[in-house]
């Protein structure tokens, strides 16, 4: 699937870089074509020599080179490939990218592509966890970068935290992943439900839930890479915007359920919110003050389902309705009887008991369950459960259509 695939690697100076080589090497035993681009940062912790033994290819790094330009000017560099890979990633890189600044050719390149960019940073983890690099990454995904990890562990610096680079196990994974992945729900529309909802209680008070956002935007980003149509209707969240998605900021189940009706049509709906069961019918136009000591008595009234409404939608209704069910015990039975309760196609139930460290974690431990049967797939990243869902859901379409 992946051959006559060619990848532009762009290596940015840190410790890491040293693990571009192992890369290219991996890439090429997939027959994925390797060029490369080394900033002159990156040529402090690798050699262009080995970079060009490993890829069988020129090293470009100059971006007023005469012998490079003629051979291969900037622009065609940017443009003949498939997929633009930084890795390592370095702070300073992102921020470059993110400010769309182009002062060597490693930047010049990323600036004039038209193809899509992978980025896998690799810093330190202060310099990770800094609101500069959060804010240039968070600008990047908005504009359609898609990155991998870093990951937590020790650092050469002595330090331990998120700041590793990918394995390049992981990185080649992403890599082919995509080439096989790109595509696949084209021509489709999707509609993607994510984070929690505010209920209003007064003008400052509500009444919300601990989901991030996290599972429901890795979903809506994962459709959209693969092509499809994607809106996301999301409830309050500090997550970025997927990168590739029309998005929809709402606060409440009833602008949520509005949100998704104005959507339609859709080939799949995929409710990953964790809307609010009830809102408060009684909320104050003003502030509650505790003035006189009496409590507010607050009066709940029912929200819409969202999921059920879109599965019963009539014409309207997308042709794959997915739910999720957090649950904190009889996980499986309980989605279950939540799938037929709903109407709906697919749940994807997860455990969300204390401990889980699903509500709010990167990780979550899935059961796909369906009208014809149960699958449990192993503890993963919520990217990665979204990517196979995304999967199973083009697999699913494409099989009706053809
Ligand atoms: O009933 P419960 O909240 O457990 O169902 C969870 C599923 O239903 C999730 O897919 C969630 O997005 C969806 N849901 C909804 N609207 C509601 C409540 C839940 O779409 N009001």
């Amino acid at each position: 699937m992946t051959s006559e695939k060619r990848v532009l690697l762009i290596i940015s100076g840190g410790i890491a870089a040293y693990k571009a080589l192992e890369l290219i090497r991996r890439l090429r035993e997939q027959t994925i074509k390797v060029r490369c681009i080394l900033t002159k940062a990156g040529a402090e912790f690798v050699t262009p020599l080995s970079l060009s033994a490993l890829s069988e290819d020129t090293v470009y790094g100059e971006l007023f080179s005469l012998t490079d330009e003629a051979a291969m000017g900037h622009i065609q560099l940017s443009r003949d490939a498939d997929l633009l890979v930084v890795a390592p990633a370095t702070a300073d890189i992102l921020a470059k990218m993110a400010q769309g600044r182009a002062d060597d050719l490693a930047t010049t390149a990323l600036l004039a592509t038209d193809k899509p960019v992978l980025v896998a940073p690799a810093m330190n983890v202060r310099m990770w966890e800094h609101a500069a690099t959060q804010d240039n990454l968070a600008t990047l995904r908005r504009r359609g970068v898609f990155s991998i990890g870093p990951t937590e562990g020790d650092m050469a610096c002595g330090e331990f935290g998120y700041g590793r680079l990918a394995e390049p196990g992981d990185i080649l994974n992403a890599i082919t992943g995509f080439f096989a992945d790109r595509g696949r729900l084209a021509g489709h529309r999707a509609l993607v439900t994510s984070g929690p909802t505010h209920e209003p209680i007064d003008p400052v008070r509500y009444i919300a839930n601990r989901s991030s956002g996290r599972q429901g935007h890795a979903v809506a980003e994962a459709l959209s890479r693969m092509g499809a149509e994607t809106t996301l209707v999301s409830g309050p969240s500090q997550l970025p915007d997927p990168a590739g998605t029309r998005v929809i900021k709402v606060e409440t189940a009833e602008q949520m359920l509005t949100a998704c009706r104005a959507a339609l049509p859709a080939d799949v709906a995929v409710c990953a919110a964790a809307v609010a069961d009830w809102r408060v019918d009684n909320a104050a136009a003003q502030k509650l003050k505790k003035d006189g000591g009496a409590v507010p008595q607050l009066s709940l009234t029912a929200n819409p389902d969202i999921l059920a409404s879109l599965s019963a939608n009539g014409n309207d209704r997308p042709r794959l309705v997915i739910g999720f069910a957090a649950e904190t015990q009889d996980v499986v039975e309980l989605a279950r009887a939540k799938r037929l309760r709903k109407g709906c196609d697919w749940i994807l139930a997860n455990d969300v008991s204390p401990g889980s460290g699903t509500f709010g974690g990167t990780d979550n431990l899935v059961h796909l369950i369906r009208a014809d049967g149960v699958e449990t797939w192993p503890r993963m990243s919520k990217n990665d459960v979204a990517t196979r869902l995304a999967r199973e859901v083009a697999q699913n379409l494409n099989d009706e259509q053809g």
